[in-house]
């Protein structure tokens, strides 16, 4: 018998669905029940054969062909938990944030598509990335991960970094369903938000990056949503994602976001990750029984099983399995550096910048001397040939899986390759410090915030004493320029004092060369911020932080970017969101509040204008204007258009409806046009179901940031509603 008779499932021209129902019809009861839950493989004392020692492992049926899931993190890069898999380095991407700074759907999908080619070289076929949560809170610890504060512009960006990363024949996840918007508490909190609000914000994030990435699974959030744990949210997973959003793939828990066997998987949860961490494995026996008594009915678990092997066959898994390869890390290391100059943003510059290559420069603090900082906790990527510099944590939740570690890619060496002369103090001395900055023609300031998944900053200071360094190197020298190495935004009462600034987030694999390429103007800044970076945190919606607790000084904790007094409060509590879908620089627009740098902002070496705005309504609105450099050198705007809309709770705010990217050369001029997604234009409507959109005049802007406008019109569209 030829293996199309004998195995009928594996033959490529049947569709997955077939394929998957196929195989459903071969397996036993144990072997589905085997399908749907699976290991850390690193915390096994014994980790199988086939397993890629990553952060999940399900084994596979070999009668049946149906290959092991072999799963690793994640978004920056391929992480190597604890290093278990000794002296395998991979290509760390700059931070989400950098990433979402460029506002570049194509550098997404070429970044998730090198991350997904490592992934696959390293026998991996599930790659947990796609993280995608809205910043709700300048201060949660992973805004690094995500792609900051806008549905639109996030949900995008997500989108085709899953793409990218499934165009290596693996899937890619999309997480954390939903709101996982601290890391304070995140086991315990019950977010409070109502459903319209919901579809405005963080869903409507996941249903872009959803319809643009077809992610082959979707990992749940640890948090609780309206009452219930998001891994067995009926509302979630089943109305929305399932139901709604008619979404193919499976559910995922996080590690340890799993917390039942019958209401999880009525739920809507398929599948069980991590299981040692979860207080039992829910999905094994205790699953295999509430099926034979009928609490979770055959077909459930039969659907559970079908969306697995469903989306493992049509991304690839069957058909074109993993092999180790030997990985191009020179060229992946290009798209790292690339995606740094892209995401970094000029944040101010009186006349300092470009810098000029006969001054003689002195590099003060942030660890410069050897590295590039890079964000902590499951996504860390362990770089290849090593770190340049890992500072132990020893408490608090990230210190189970934390280092601070530093990516060898040192900007001083890269500023000495093209300043005249070049000096290094490492800021602990400040006196020494300052007298290095008052000889030097240019003093550049690394300044440093360290942030982890499992804990918020408390505040949006600088850790330690870096204000004051800073201001005391601006005294010394006043062409002062600091770079940023920070998890997201920090506060700046040095502001004033310093004469350039650079947001670098976590510049990755090539962060310093791409730093001093943008210093000397051999690449051209053009980074927009996706995160809003206010005055003080009580302009925020919630201006403390819910369950953090700030107790006596611990001893312990010795890194300079530490917080040891931290600590977090333990056991279940609500935590209103009274912004609603009013996130970040829609909520400073509602209150009327200037951020310290708004949404959208960034400078370049070269100046833009926009003209000749023309609207067209109807269903939605398209936008037509050129965009012209009226500079002398080149450069990229990223003109963004924004609409006043009135949302689900009837208030009228800001909201992004479209962006362009556009590179010109100096004096060059082009017409750009952008067609707004209708769901941007619209309320959700709870009662309808679906969006709606009331019709009449629409406000439209075109803005250089959230608060600029350039050009305004207005224009009419037509009342219609559209489905969930
Ligand atoms: C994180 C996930 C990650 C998982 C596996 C969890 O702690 O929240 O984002 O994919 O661990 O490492």
């Amino acid at each position: 018998m030829s293996q199309a008779e004998s195995r009928p499932w594996m033959d490529p021209a049947r569709s997955p669905d077939e394929r998957a129902d196929l195989l459903i019809a071969q397996l036993t009861l144990d072997e589905m029940i085997g399908l749907v839950h699976g290991p850390m493989p690193n915390l096994l004392d014994t980790p199988p054969a086939d397993a890629a020692r990553g952060a999940g492992y399900v084994p596979g049926v070999a009668r049946l062909g149906i290959p092991p899931q072999n799963a690793t993190d994640a978004s920056l890069g391929v992480a190597n938990p604890r290093k278990v898999r000794k002296g395998d380095g991979a290509t760390a991407l700059p931070s989400g944030l950098a990433l979402a700074s460029a506002w570049d759907p194509d550098l997404a999908r070429q970044a998730g598509a090198m991350v997904g080619a490592e992934a696959r070289a390293k026998g991996f076929n599930i790659l947990l990335g796609g993280g995608v949560n809205l910043t709700r809170d300048p201060r949660c610890g992973r805004n690094f991960e995500y792609l900051g504060e806008d549905p639109l512009l996030a949900g995008v960006l997500v989108g085709e970094a899953i793409a990218g990363a499934q165009s290596n024949d693996i899937v890619c996840t999309i997480k954390h369903f939903a709101i996982n918007d601290q890391e304070t508490c995140r086991h315990v909190v019950d977010v409070q938000i109502d459903e319209g609000h919901l579809r405005e914000s963080d869903l409507l994030a996941f249903q872009i990056g959803i319809e643009r990435g077809r992610p082959g699974s979707v990992m749940s959030a640890y948090n609780r949503l309206n009452g219930d744990w998001c891994g067995e949210n009926d509302f979630l997973l089943n109305r929305v994602l399932k139901g709604d959003w008619a979404y193919p793939g499976w559910v995922m828990s996080d590690w340890g976001g799993c917390h039942s066997t019958a209401k999880a998987a009525l739920g809507g949860l398929d599948q069980e990750s991590g299981e040692q961490l979860d207080k039992q494995v829910y999905f094994g026996d205790p699953l295999k029984t509430a099926v034979q008594e009928g609490e979770v009915s055959f077909e459930r678990l039969t659907d559970m099983v079908r969306r697995i092997l469903r989306s493992l066959i049509a991304h690839g898994a069957f058909d074109r399995p993993p092999e180790r390869e030997e990985i191009d890390y020179e060229a992946h290391a290009e798209v790292a550096q690339a995606a740094a100059e892209a995401g970094t943003v000029l944040l101010k510059n009186q006349g300092l910048l470009p810098l000029a290559p006969s001054l003689k420069v002195a590099v003060i603090g942030g660890h410069a001397d050897v590295g590039v900082l890079s964000g902590g906790g499951s996504s860390q990527v362990i770089p290849v040939g090593g770190a340049a510099l890992e500072i132990p944590v020893t408490i608090g939740p990230s210190s189970a899986f934390s280092q601070v570690t530093y990516h060898p890619s040192a900007p001083l060496t890269a500023i000495g390759a093209r300043a005249s002369m070049v000096c290094y103090a490492d800021g602990q001395d400040l006196a020494a410090a300052m007298a290095i900055a008052a000889q030097a023609d240019v003093a550049i300031v690394f300044a440093e915030q360290w942030t982890t998944e499992a804990e918020d900053v408390p505040t949006l200071a600088l850790p330690g004493d870096q204000h004051t360094l800073i201001t005391a190197i601006a005294s010394a020298n006043e062409k002062t320029v600091v770079v940023l190495e920070t998890g997201g935004p920090v506060s700046m009462p040095w502001l004033d004092d310093a004469a350039a600034v650079l947001q670098a987030w976590y510049p990755g694999a090539r962060g310093g060369e791409a730093i001093a390429r943008l210093l000397y103007g051999e690449a051209e800044p053009s980074g927009r911020l996706p995160i809003s970076f206010p005055r003080s945190v009580d302009d925020l919606a919630r201006p403390e932080i819910p369950g953090m607790i700030f107790g006596p000084p611990e001893e312990g904790r010795t890194i300079p970017t530490s917080y040891p007094n931290v600590q977090q409060h333990k056991g279940r509590f609500s935590v209103a969101h009274p912004e609603g879908a009013a996130v970040g620089y829609r909520w400073f627009d509602r209150q009327g509040t200037a951020p310290l740098f708004p949404f959208g902002f960034g400078l370049s070496y070269t100046a833009f204008a926009h003209e000749g705005l023309t609207l067209e309504g109807g269903e939605t609105v398209r936008a037509r204007f050129t965009v012209a450099n009226v500079g002398d050198r080149a450069g990229v705007d990223t003109p963004q258009l924004y609409a006043v809309i009135k949302g689900a709770d009837g208030i009228a705010g800001l909201r992004l409806i479209g962006w362009a990217r556009v590179a010109l050369a100096a004096g060059e001029r082009r017409e750009v046009e952008i067609t707004a997604d209708p769901r941007l234009l619209a309320a959700y409507d709870v009662a309808l179901p679906g969006w709606r959109i009331d019709g009449g005049a629409v406000a439209v802007s075109l803005r250089s940031d959230a608060q600029t406008v350039t050009l305004s019109g207005e224009t009419e569209l037509a009342a219609h509603t559209l489905a969930p």
